[in-house]
């Protein structure tokens, strides 16, 4: 049997991986910007990480959610802490796209509306509603696209005012647009978003699968902003490269039996990683150094002409590149050795470990003054 064929891949098997660096099967060494999609949040193979896993497997790697598992309550009880929301509740499940699909019904089954409203540019994952909701219609299937869903103009106000009304079960919208090209939601944006969801009845779903779990610097993005969203979704970096999702769901949210489920979402081994991963998070001080080293990272970016509109926020950064200049990435890729993300048409997007260094960044930026300098001589 062969895989199917929908991944263009690199030419690149990682084999072995330490905190922002991988290795080749021929042992050559990559620095990690993009830590496989903005995933790894404590770095690769962290060793606390590692041994919460081996100690967990020992003792019980699966049964099922109609046992008590008191690894998902302490997992909620430290997210509600680390993110300072103590009072919210917490659905486990497996992925970012189930994240969001449960955070869609769920606002479905509280305001029994069915509309939801979204951004141009938004990206909420590859399950019905979720991709529905998502600002890219060469991923949504004739099935998906039997959605109420309207989608307005990102950071613009005035919309807001005008098409946010009682139809709407939910407005769906990310802290920082990740695959859109790193696009920071304002705080006015944010804010008026909230306001106009509570004078209608919708409830505000705050997407952070990729701005959260420290990334931005603050635990979610949307906390640069006074707003407290109805709900809020996350996964990526909340296991560090083990699948887990959540939806942080306000206390007025009342569940009833059987509401929400799944066999595999909130099982030990998720449970202990993500476990494993807030205390590295608390312990290294990870968010002040996200906030910290992106900081650098930016200004540094911002010295060189041929990088134009550096944006994001701690270690979530976005630069566009001139039209022209499409070979950046590889070339960083092939002759460098630095895995980046990208955006069409022409930006570069930075997504490492929240530990990355000073010194990592240093790489980075000789990397692109080689390049760009070879540019300049062309
Ligand atoms: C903002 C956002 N939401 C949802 C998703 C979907 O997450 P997953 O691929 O885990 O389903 C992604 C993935 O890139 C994302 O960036």
């Amino acid at each position: 049997m062969k895989l199917f064929d929908v991944y263009p891949l690199f030419p690149i098997e990682p084999v072995k991986a330490e905190g922002s660096w991988l290795w080749d099967t021929e042992g050559k060494k990559y620095l990690d910007l993009y830590g496989g999609h903005a995933v790894i949040s404590i770095g690769h193979n962290h060793p606390h990480y590692v041994d919460r896993l081996k100690d967990q497997l020992h003792k019980i790697s699966f049964y099922s959610n109609s046992v008590k598992n008191s690894l998902q309550e302490q997992l909620a009880e430290k997210i509600g802490h680390v993110s300072d929301y103590t009072n919210y509740q917490m659905f486990l499940c497996n992925s970012g796209a189930e994240a969001n699909e449960n955070a869609l019904k769920l606002a479905s089954f509280v305001t029994g509306r069915k509309k939801i409203i979204a951004f141009t540019g938004a990206f909420h994952g590859r399950t019905s509603g979720a991709v529905a909701a998502t600002d890219n219609p060469k991923i949504v299937a004739p099935f998906n696209a039997g959605h109420q869903i309207e989608f307005l103009p990102f950071n613009e106000l005035k919309p807001l005012e005008e098409k946010i009304d009682s139809e709407a079960a939910a407005v769906i919208v990310e802290g920082i647009q990740g695959v859109g090209g790193i696009h920071v939601a304002t705080n006015d944006f944010l804010e008026l978003l909230s306001k106009k969801c509570q004078q209608v009845g919708a409830l505000l779903i705050l997407d952070e699968i990729q701005s959260g779990y420290g990334r931005s610097g603050k635990f979610f993005a949307h906390q640069h902003s006074a707003i407290k969203p109805d709900l809020i979704t996350t996964a990526k970096g909340m296991g560090n490269g083990f699948p887990i999702g959540g939806v942080l769901i306000h206390p007025a949210i009342k569940p009833w039996s059987g509401m929400l489920g799944t066999t595999f979402g909130g099982n030990y081994l998720a449970c202990a990683v993500a476990l494993a991963v807030l205390e590295v998070i608390e312990q290294e001080d990870l968010m002040t150094n996200a906030s910290v080293v992106g900081s650098f990272c930016k200004t540094e970016l911002k010295k060189f002409e041929m990088v134009k509109d550096v944006r994001g926020t701690g270690l979530m950064i976005g630069f566009d590149l001139p039209e022209s200049q499409t070979s950046l990435r590889k070339d960083l890729l092939f002759k460098h050795h630095i895995f980046t993300g990208e955006a069409k048409p022409n930006t570069v997007r930075l997504l490492p470990s929240l530990a990355l260094k000073k010194s990592e960044v240093e790489i980075l930026i000789e990397a692109l003054s080689v390049e760009f300098n070879k540019w300049a001589h062309v």
